[in-house]
């Protein structure tokens, strides 16, 4: 039995190296997933623009009927519900609407103030726990809800909302904060013991919240925890907020409806709802914004909620603000096999099949237009696809210029290739040199992260919309 697994090993061993080799020689890096342990597959990465195939991109302003979109009544009435139909049939999957949940689910939850600090941050923020709760006994599906809002003003005033990773306690140093209940990953340095937050995750993810310097900027800011909305495993649909919409007799999600992101971009809205209550805030300017498979969250909330006022996507790489179609970095096939869970089922067919793609990510983009949209990639992240993002982002410019706005703006200077109304090679923009109009784009030095100068851009750009 050893003999076995060591030859095993060994085979193993010298077949990761042949394709290594392999790799390398033709610019490809391999990369090993096994999302279960037992189904390590390897998978073909490619990070070089010379490896990127040719493709054609959807025009967005021909009907699927081949009309010409000319005027902003055809945009809302024709394509932008053709679009919207399509995310919501063949990627996200479609959001439940609230007539099929079960009888106990509210529409209207309960909220708990579970705490207010009217002196947090040494006395410049009023700090405000809230507990959604959206059944009736107070037992079932909830989302915490950690505020900051500016003491000494004397209005309303704009917010940031963003959904965090590790719990609201990991977003500061504060403390008080309350610890998130829900599930969490399970990473191994303590601060989570089986899959439930431990204090010393507090402030582990400060580094990505700069509560005083948005406070002083004049905004609010309101995160939860996304495992509250939908606990990031494949769980088969299980736990989080999905089975509250299942229809009799239904287990999991049909093909054509919500995934993981469409469950955390409805918590996003969700959100939404409250912060219109809270009059502290201005409801009217509310940017969503997101960090990775967070910013796919955000942008895909944006695209449905037109409440959000500014969307801005922080490093959302594939299936985020990406071109699919590029396959450069992260691809369907990976994305689909390592997190099934994030897009709905029909997501499936298109595993390295990105032809068959009827849309691509510029309609994504083209679904927040007229509203302000920020695409930020980072030097160093490469799986993101940043020109791919960057793409991505102006090609929604018609869509914008149609709806009377400036568009990309000066970004348009950087095109090097256009075919029709679609833009298909750029020049990248220089490093931390934020471009565009509208539409904004920058590339940072670094990792995929979230950064201080990244949230300068974010504020700079709501003073620039809130007219601050
Ligand atoms: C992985 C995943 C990305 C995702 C990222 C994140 O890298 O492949 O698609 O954006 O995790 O959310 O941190």
């Amino acid at each position: 039995m050893k003999n076995f697994k060591n030859i095993l090993m060994a085979s193993a061993i010298i077949f990761s190296f042949i394709l290594l080799t392999d790799a390398s020689a033709q610019g490809v890096i391999t990369k090993y997933y096994s999302p279960n342990p037992g189904v390590e597959k390897a998978f073909k990465v490619k990070q070089e623009e010379s490896l990127v195939p040719e493709y054609v991109l959807p025009d967005l302003l021909i009907s699927d009927n081949g009309k010409t979109i000319e005027n902003a009544e055809m945009w809302w009435k024709i394509k932008r519900p053709e679009l919207l139909s399509w995310f919501e049939n063949q990627m996200y999957g479609k959001t439940p609407l609230f007539s099929m949940a079960i009888k106990d689910f509210l529409k209207n939850p309960i909220v708990e103030v579970r705490a207010e600090k009217k002196d947090a941050l040494g006395g410049k923020a009023t700090r405000r726990e809230v507990r959604l709760h959206f059944t009736s006994d107070k037992k079932g599906f909830f989302i915490d809800l950690l505020i900051y809002i500016p003491n000494n003003v004397k209005k309303a005033v704009p917010a940031f909302t963003m959904l965090n990773f590790k719990g609201n306690q990991a977003t500061t140093n504060e403390p008080d904060v309350f610890i998130c209940e829900s599930w969490v990953t399970g990473r191994k340095d303590g601060t989570e013991i089986r899959n439930k937050s431990t204090e010393k995750s507090r402030g582990v993810s400060q580094d990505r919240w700069p509560f005083e310097m948005i406070i002083d900027r004049g905004y609010a800011v309101a995160t939860a925890c996304y495992h509250d909305i939908d606990p990031d495993y494949d769980d088969g649909f299980q736990n989080g907020i999905h089975p509250y919409f299942y229809k009799k007799g239904q287990t999991r999600p049909d093909g054509n409806e919500w995934g993981s992101i469409g469950a955390w971009a409805w918590g996003l809205s969700r959100i939404m709802d409250y912060l219109e209550t809270e009059p502290r805030i201005n409801s009217k300017q509310v940017a969503v914004a997101g960090h990775s498979r967070l910013g796919k969250t955000s942008l895909w909330a944006g695209a449905q909620d037109q409440r959000f006022a500014i969307v801005i996507s922080n490093n959302s790489g594939c299936g985020g603000a990406a071109l699919s179609k590029r396959v450069f970095g992260e691809n369907l096939d990976i994305i689909n096999y390592v997190r099934p869970h994030w897009f709905c089922g029909n997501f499936k067919y298109y595993s390295n099949n990105e032809n068959a793609l009827g849309l691509d990510q510029h309609a994504l983009m083209a679904l927040i237009a007229p509203r302000p949209l920020y695409v930020a990639s980072a030097e160093k992240d490469l799986w993101a696809d940043p020109k791919g993002e960057f793409l991505s982002a102006i090609n929604a410019d018609p869509v914008y210029k149609l709806l009377g706005t400036e568009g990309a703006g000066n970004a348009l200077n950087n095109v090097t290739k256009k075919k029709g109304n679609l833009i298909y090679d750029v020049k990248m923009p220089e490093l931390n040199n934020p471009i565009g109009s509208i539409i904004h784009y920058h590339i940072r030095t670094g990792v995929h992260a979230v950064t201080n100068y990244d949230w300068e851009q974010y504020l700079s750009f709501a003073d620039k919309y809130f007219k601050k």
